[in-house]
C-alpha cells in the first residue's frame, strides 16, 4: 500500500500542484485546509478537510484518524506588506499554526514533516547566490515567522523528536502543464501572475518598483521557479524522509536571476500583449537581487528540473489567467 500523507494548506496555489504531484506518484493525500486563501477546486486528488490549524482539537483528530506517514506542511498566511500591518495575524497563523501541528503530530506519534520555507529568511543577502548556509535575517515578520519555525523544527529534530526537510522557495511561479490549477488567489502579489493579469485586461497597468537598483537595468532580480518543478521537490524530500533519511534545508530556485523588465518583456512577447507598465518608487524592503545557490537540492535529492524556462513558466500562468475560475 502507498503510503498516506497529510498535506496542510493543499487547496492552495503550491499547495494544491504538490498534492497532484503526489497524487500521480500513487501517494494517499489528505488535504486540511481552512480555505481562507484556497480553493476546493484546486484539490485534484485525495479528500478535504475543512479546519483550521488554529483548531488543534480538529488538527488532532484529523492526524489521529489519518494517520499519515508524514506532513507536507503549506498553510501559512504569505503577503508580506500584510504581514507588515498586521505582524501578529501572522505570528499566530503561522508560528502557532506550525506549533500545534507539531504538538498533533506528536501525539498522534507523526514524526516526519516537510516544511515550505522562504527565501525571505536571509532578508538583504550579503552574497548572491545566496547558499543555505548564508546567515538568517529577515527583514519583515513574514520572513520572521518562517526563520522562527525553521528553528522549532531544527530544536526539535536535534532532540530526535522529528526529522524535518525545510524548502526555502524563491519566486514560485507558471501553472500546471495541462492548465487545471494555478495561482488562484484574487489578490496575487507576485509578478509574473500579475503581468498576465494585466496581459489578460484584469488590471488596467503593471507596476515596476524601482528602477534606480544596483543592477544592470536597475530593476529586481528574482530566482523565478516552475510551481511543478517545486512540487516535484516535495516528492523528493519526502522520499528522502521515508526511507529515513535525515533532516535538511534546501533552498529551492534554478541559480538563476531575471529582473523585473526582463519578465515584462518575457511576458509581452509570450502574451503578445503590449501591455501598460507604470514605473513607481521603490517599496521598503525589496532585495536587489535573490538567486539561490541551488546545488544541494540537485545533490542530495536528485532534483533536476524540467521547467527552467522563464517563457515557460509565464506562458502557463498566461493560459490558466485565461480560465482561472474567479470566486
Ligand atoms: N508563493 C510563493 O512564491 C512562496 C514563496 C516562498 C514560500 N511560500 C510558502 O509556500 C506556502 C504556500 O504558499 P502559496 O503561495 O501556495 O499560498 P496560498 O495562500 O495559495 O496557500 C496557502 C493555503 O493554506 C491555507 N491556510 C492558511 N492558513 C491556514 C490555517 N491556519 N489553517 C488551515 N489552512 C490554512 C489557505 O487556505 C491556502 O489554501 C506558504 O507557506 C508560503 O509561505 C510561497
Amino acid at each position: 500500500m502507498t503510503a498516506k500523507i497529510l498535506v496542510t494548506g493543499g487547496a492552495g496555489y503550491i499547495g494544491s500542484h504538490a498534492v497532484k504531484a503526489l497524487g500521480e506518484k500513487g501517494y494517499q493525500v489528505l488535504t486540511y485546509d481552512s480555505l481562507v486563501s484556497g480553493h476546493p477546486w484546486a484539490i485534484l486528488f485525495g479528500s478535504l478537510v475543512v479546519g483550521d490549524l488554529l483548531d488543534g482539537k480538529t488538527l488532532a483528530e484529523t492526524i489521529g484518524d489519518y494517520q499519515p506517514a508524514a506532513v507536507v506542511h503549506f498553510a501559512a498566511h504569505i503577503v508580506v506588506p500584510e504581514s507588515v500591518a498586521s505582524p501578529l495575524k501572522y505570528y499566530v497563523n503561522n508560528v502557532q499554526g506550525t506549533l500545534n501541528l507539531l504538538s498533533a503530530m506528536r501525539k498522534c506519534g507523526v514524526s516526519k514533516l516537510i516544511f515550505s520555507s522562504s527565501a525571505a529568511v536571509y532578508g538583504v543577502p550579503e552574497r548572491v547566490p545566496i547558499s543555505e548556509a548564508a546567515p538568517l535575517q529577515p527583514i519583515n515578520p513574514y520572513g520572521h515567522t518562517k526563520a522562527v519555525v525553521e528553528q522549532a523544527l531544527e530544536d526539535l529534530s536535534f532532540a530526535g523528536e522529528i526529522s524535518y526537510v525545510s524548502l526555502r522557495y524563491f519566486n514560485v511561479a507558471g501553472a500546471d502543464r495541462e492548465g487545471r490549477i494555478g495561482e488562484g488567489k484574487e489578490d496575487a502579489t507576485h509578478l509574473i501572475t500579475l503581468a498576465a493579469r494585466t496581459a489578460a485586461g484584469k488590471r488596467p497597468f503593471l507596476s515596476v518598483f524601482g528602477t534606480d537598483y544596483p543592477t544592470p537595468d536597475g530593476t529586481c532580480i528574482r530566482d523565478y521557479i516552475h510551481v511543478e518543478d517545486l512540487a516535484e521537490a516535495h516528492v523528493l524530500a519526502l522520499e528522502h524522509l521515508l526511507q529515513g533519511g535525515g533532516s535538511e534545508v534546501f533552498n529551492c530556485g534554478y541559480g538563476k536571476g531575471y529582473s523585473v523588465l526582463e519578465v515584462i518583456e518575457a511576458a509581452k512577447k509570450v502574451t503578445g500583449v503590449n501591455f501598460p507598465v507604470k514605473y513607481e518608487g521603490r517599496r521598503l524592503g525589496d532585495p536587489p537581487a535573490l538567486v539561490a545557490d541551488a546545488q544541494r537540492i540537485r545533490a542530495k535529492l536528485g532534483w533536476s528540473p524540467l521547467a527552467d524556462d522563464l517563457e515557460q513558466i509565464v506562458d502557463g500562468a498566461w493560459r490558466w489567467e485565461q480560465k482561472r475560475p474567479r470566486r
